[in-house]
Formats: C-alpha cells, structure tokens, sequence
C-alpha cells in the first residue's frame, strides 16, 4: 500500500499503465468498520482501490467540532494495510486549499431540508471537495453510505449535473450488535452516552413500527419517537423528520415509502441516522 499528501505524487502513482479502473473510498479518517465495508465494495468494482483520508475544514461550521474530531492516522493506515487498499491520499489542509477559492458550489433544493438547514454551508463544502477528489484521483467508481444519506443523494446529483463519468456504489448502514451506527463521533461519546445512543436505532425501529401498523400521522409517529428519545438518553432532539422517498419532499400523511431521519445532540457529539421505511398500501 503507498500513502501519500501530496497530490502531485498520488497522481503521479495513479498514471502508471497497468492502474486500471480506480474505486474511490472518501472518508474523514478515524476508521471504523462501517467505512471498511465502503473499501470492501470497492474492492468488488475496481481494480485500484485509493482511500482519502481528509477532515474537511470547509464543511465544518464555525461552532461545530473540526477541533475536536477524532483523528489518528498512523492508527487508520495500519486498518487500511488489512484490508487490502492500494493507495492512500492524506492531505493537509494547505495541500488541498492552498489558497482561498474564488468559486463556490451552490445548492438548491437539496440542501433545503434536513442538515442543509441544520449545518449551513455543509454541503456546500462536502461537493467542493468531492470534486476536488474527483478531479485530483479520476476515479470510476466512489463508494458512499446510507447512513449519510442526504450526502449520498447530493453527490449522485452532482455526478449527474457536472457530468462526471463515476459510477456511485451504495452501502448500507454498518451498525453495532446494539443497532448503533458506526460513526467516527461515537468515540466522542461518554460511558452513559454510549449505552444510551442505541436508543436512536430504536426510535426508528418504533417508528417503522407505527407505519407497518397502520399509523399514518406523521405528528404522531414524531411525537412517540421523541417521547422515546428523551425518555431513554440524555440527547437531545436536533432533528427529526420523516420525508417522502425518494424526494425528501414533507408530509402530513404518510402515503408512500418515507425515510425517517433523527439527529440527536450529545455533549460532544451530534449523531444522525436514518431509515427507509416502506409502505405496503
Ligand atoms: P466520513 O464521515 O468519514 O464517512 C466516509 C464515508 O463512510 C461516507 O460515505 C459515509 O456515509 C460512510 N459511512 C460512515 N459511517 C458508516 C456506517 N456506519 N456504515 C456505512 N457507511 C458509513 O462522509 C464523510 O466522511 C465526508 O463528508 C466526506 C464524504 C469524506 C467528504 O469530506
């Protein structure tokens, strides 16, 4: 496995004839074995498989934990030597913004719901560099999660609006045997704060309870779930929203297959997670 941060040096690696065709696997570090399952199905598509490992500044608001996200390299690249990457790109900030950027990427409606709203500018920040990886690795394939799965429908569109010629692979939420999701911010969690997170799995298991029971009301399959929330954690309810599928478009009534999305505040750490939900009738 060759590891580098410099761009100059990655693409130099990537230019050899017998690369074939590149999967990439883009993350933040602090590895863990839900972004292992993203280097897995890379593996199963591309012939070179290149991991980024970058905490993005520009996707960090102000108030929000850039600081204090976990981060240990030497850690994640003996993880990835396991698990059979080929490259690693581990850039420093200045490597990748060597100088304030002119031009921005927008978004509109994408970015009107959920942590559009909750975190601005985050997405904003999530396509400028995703493209910037793009452009940099020229990738065929890129791996994203469901468990991000607002990021993962805004990249698909980006793909499609800036015609990138990548082929996006999906992979499903890698939780805990306690149905926690795994995320990097986990190990910013306290003792109590960990046995209690699983709570958020269940909250959208009762939710997808509710529907298969016949419960139509979204008001009220949101109110047990918060009920839920603040009865069994110390969190509380950042966001919580349940969205027609696939437009993420609002509801009163719960007609057609919906996705439930929670986010709940921690001391340190904000946790999101999500499920679909479907409909039978
Ligand atoms: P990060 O949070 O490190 O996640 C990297 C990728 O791993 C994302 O596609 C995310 O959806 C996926 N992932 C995280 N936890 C997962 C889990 N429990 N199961 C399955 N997949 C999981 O998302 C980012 O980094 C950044 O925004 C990034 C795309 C790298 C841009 O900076």
């Amino acid at each position: 496995m060759k590891t580098t941060s410099k761009i100059k040096e990655i693409r130099d690696f990537l230019s050899v004839e017998n690369i074939g065709e590149i999967a990439l696997v883009p993350t933040m570090g602090f590895l863990h074995s839900g972004h292992l399952k993203l280097v897995e199905t890379a593996k199963k598509h591309g012939d070179t498989v290149v991991v980024s490992i970058f905490v993005n500044p520009l996707q960090f608001g102000p108030d929000e934990d850039f600081d204090k996200y976990p981060r240990n390299l030497k850690r994640d690249l003996d993880i990835l030597r396991e698990s059979g990457a080929d490259f690693v790109f581990h850039p420093e900030v200045a490597e990748m913004y060597p100088s304030d950027l002119e031009l921005d990427i927008s978004l509109n409606s994408m970015a009107d719901v959920l942590d559009g709203v909750k975190r601005p500018g985050h997405f904003e920040g999530v396509v400028t560099v995703v493209n910037k990886l793009f452009n940099i690795i020229k990738p065929h394939y890129v791996t994203f999660g469901e468990k991000d799965r607002q990021q993962l429908m805004i990249v698909q569109k980006m793909i499609e609006d800036f015609n990138h010629d990548i082929e996006i692979l999906v992979v499903k939420t890698e939780r805990e045997d306690t149905g926690l999701a795994k995320s990097s911010r986990n190990t910013n969690l306290s003792e109590q704060e960990l046995l209690e997170a699983p709570h958020i799995y269940e909250s959208l298991q009762l939710g997808n309870e509710l529907i298969q029971n016949g419960e139509r009301n979204v008001a009220e399959i949101v109110a047990q779930i918060n009920v839920h929330i603040n009865e069994n954690t110390s969190g509380t309810m950042d966001d919580l929203q349940i969205l027609s599928y696939p437009d993420l478009d609002a509801m009163t009534h719960v007609d057609s297959d919906v996705i439930i999305f929670i986010a709940v505040q921690f001391e340190k750490a904000r946790l999101i997670d999500n499920l679909r939900v479907k409909v039978n009738d």
